[in-house]
C-alpha cells in the first residue's frame, strides 16, 4: 500500500471532520503535508506549521500526491482541481456544485492527465452511492433512483413537522450544526440536492445534464396550512430528488413531496439521507445514512483516499455505453397539491384537476400537470403559492 501525501484545501466543517476521522483510522496509510486556508489569523486546532494561504505550496509541491479539495467556492475549487490534475495529482473533492457544473471538463482532465478524481462525499455525504452505481448497478436494469439528498432541509422539515420550532429557528440550528451551505438558499430552494441529482444521473445512466436543465423547487414556502393538510391525511413532507428511466427518456426533478407516514422515506429524519433504487430483478433497495455533518462527510472523503491507495478510478462505463442514448424529458405528468390565496394558479396549465378546495384559511387544488408547464408557469413564483407532489 502506498503512503499517500495529502494537500488539503479548506479546514471548515468537512476539513476538520476529515482530520478527525484520519486520526482515528488505523488502516489508512496517508499523511497530511499542508492545509491551504483563506485566513491564517483565525485560531486553529492544529499546529500552525500545517497551514498556508499560498495554494502553490500544495499545487506545485512534488511531495504531495493527492489534493483534497474541501472549500466552499465552486469556481475557486474548479481552478484548484484543474491545476492539480494538470500537475499530475489525483484529486478528492466534496464540491457538488463544482462537479455538477463542470462534469464534462473534469472527465476530460482525468483522461488527459491519467489521474483519479473521486467525489463520493459530494452526494449524500456518508452514503456510498457513487461507487455503488459505478461498480454494482448495471444501467440496463436500473430504472429509477430517488430519495432525500439534502441533510439540512430534511432536518428542517423533520423539526417543522414536529411542530415545536419555527422555520427560522430550525434553519439557524441547521446552520449552527454545520449542515447548511454558507448560502442556505442552496439548501432550502432545492439547488444543492439538484447538483447531487445531476451527479447521480451521470453515474446511474451515463446522462450528462446541466443543473439549469433540471427543475428544482424548495421548501421555503411551506406553511402551517400545508403541514395541516399532511397531518390530516397521514402524510409527512420530504424534499425528494428523483430520476426515472422511461424507455430512452429520463424524467428528473427535485420537489417537496408528501410521503405516507410509515414508508421508508418518511422514517428518514433529521440530517439523515436515503436513496431508493429500483431495478428489474433486485426490485427496491435502500441506502441510508447521514447526509451532512463533519465526520459523516469526512468519512466519505477518507474512503476515497483509501480507494486511491489502491489506484481506484471511476471507469464511467455507462457514459461510453449509453453515449447519446438517453434524453432528459419534461413531458410527463406530476400529480400536485397547489396551495394558494389571492392569486390563483392558471387552471389551464393542468391536464386535469381532481379537487378544488376553498376556505378562509386558504385554498388548494389537486391536479395533474406536465413538468414543462409547471416549469414555465409564472404563478409558481408567487410568494402566496406553494406546491408539493402527491404520489
Ligand atoms: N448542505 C448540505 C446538506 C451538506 O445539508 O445536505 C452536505 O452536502
Amino acid at each position: 500500500m502506498k503512503n499517500l501525501k495529502l494537500g488539503i484545501f479548506g479546514f471548515g466543517c468537512v476539513g476538520q471532520g476529515l482530520y478527525h476521522v484520519l486520526q482515528q483510522s488505523n488502516s489508512i496509510n496517508s499523511e497530511i503535508v499542508k492545509i491551504c486556508i483563506k485566513d491564517l489569523n483565525k485560531s486553529r486546532s492544529l499546529d500552525a506549521s500545517y497551514f498556508t494561504d499560498n495554494k502553490d505550496e500544495l499545487l506545485q509541491n512534488d511531495n504531495i500526491d493527492v489534493i483534497v479539495e474541501l472549500i466552499d467556492d465552486a469556481e475557486a475549487a474548479f481552478e484548484i482541481v484543474t491545476t492539480a490534475m494538470n500537475n499530475g495529482k489525483s484529486v478528492v473533492s466534496a464540491n457538488k456544485k463544482m462537479i455538477a457544473e463542470h462534469l464534462e471538463e473534469l472527465l476530460e482532465l482525468q483522461e488527459k492527465n491519467k489521474v483519479s478524481f473521486l467525489y463520493e462525499a459530494s452526494c449524500c455525504a456518508s452514503i456510498p452511492i457513487i461507487r455503488n452505481l459505478e461498480e454494482y448497478y448495471d444501467n440496463d436494469l436500473l430504472s429509477s433512483l430517488e430519495g432525500i439528498f439534502n441533510g439540512s432541509t430534511n432536518f428542517i422539515l423533520s423539526k417543522l413537522l414536529d411542530g415545536v420550532q419555527t422555520y427560522d429557528e430550525v434553519l439557524k440550528e441547521a446552520q449552527d450544526l454545520g449542515f447548511a451551505e454558507s448560502d442556505p438558499t442552496l439548501d432550502v430552494e432545492g439547488i444543492d440536492p439538484k447538483y447531487k441529482l445531476c451527479i447521480l444521473l451521470f453515474h446511474a445512466f451515463g446522462l450528462v445534464t446541466k443543473p439549469e436543465e433540471v427543475f428544482n423547487y424548495g421548501i421555503s414556502k411551506i406553511n402551517e396550512f400545508d403541514i395541516d393538510y399532511a397531518k390530516k391525511r397521514g402524510l409527512t413532507i420530504k424534499l425528494i430528488s428523483k430520476c426515472r428511466r422511461n424507455s430512452d427518456k429520463i424524467e428528473a426533478y427535485c420537489l417537496p413531496t408528501f410521503i405516507p407516514i410509515g414508508s421508508v422515506l418518511s422514517q428518514t429524519s433529521n440530517e439523515y439521507n436515503a436513496v431508493v433504487l429500483e431495478s428489474a430483478f433486485s426490485e427496491s433497495q435502500l441506502l441510508y445514512g447521514k447526509g451532512a455533518g463533519d465526520k459523516p462527510t469526512g468519512s466519505a472523503v477518507l474512503s476515497d483516499i483509501s480507494a486511491l491507495n489502491h489506484n481506484y478510478r471511476y471507469e464511467y462505463k455507462k457514459k461510453s455505453k449509453n453515449q447519446g442514448k438517453f434524453k432528459l424529458c419534461e413531458d410527463f405528468d406530476l400529480r400536485l397539491y397547489v396551495r394558494y390565496d389571492g392569486t390563483s394558479p392558471n387552471f389551464e396549465d393542468f391536464d386535469s384537476i381532481e379537487e378544488k378546495y376553498y376556505s378562509e384559511k386558504g385554498n388548494f387544488l389537486v391536479g395533474c400537470i406536465k413538468l414543462k408547464n409547471l416549469k414555465n408557469s409564472n404563478w409558481l413564483k408567487e410568494a402566496s403559492i406553494n406546491t408539493i407532489v402527491l404520489n
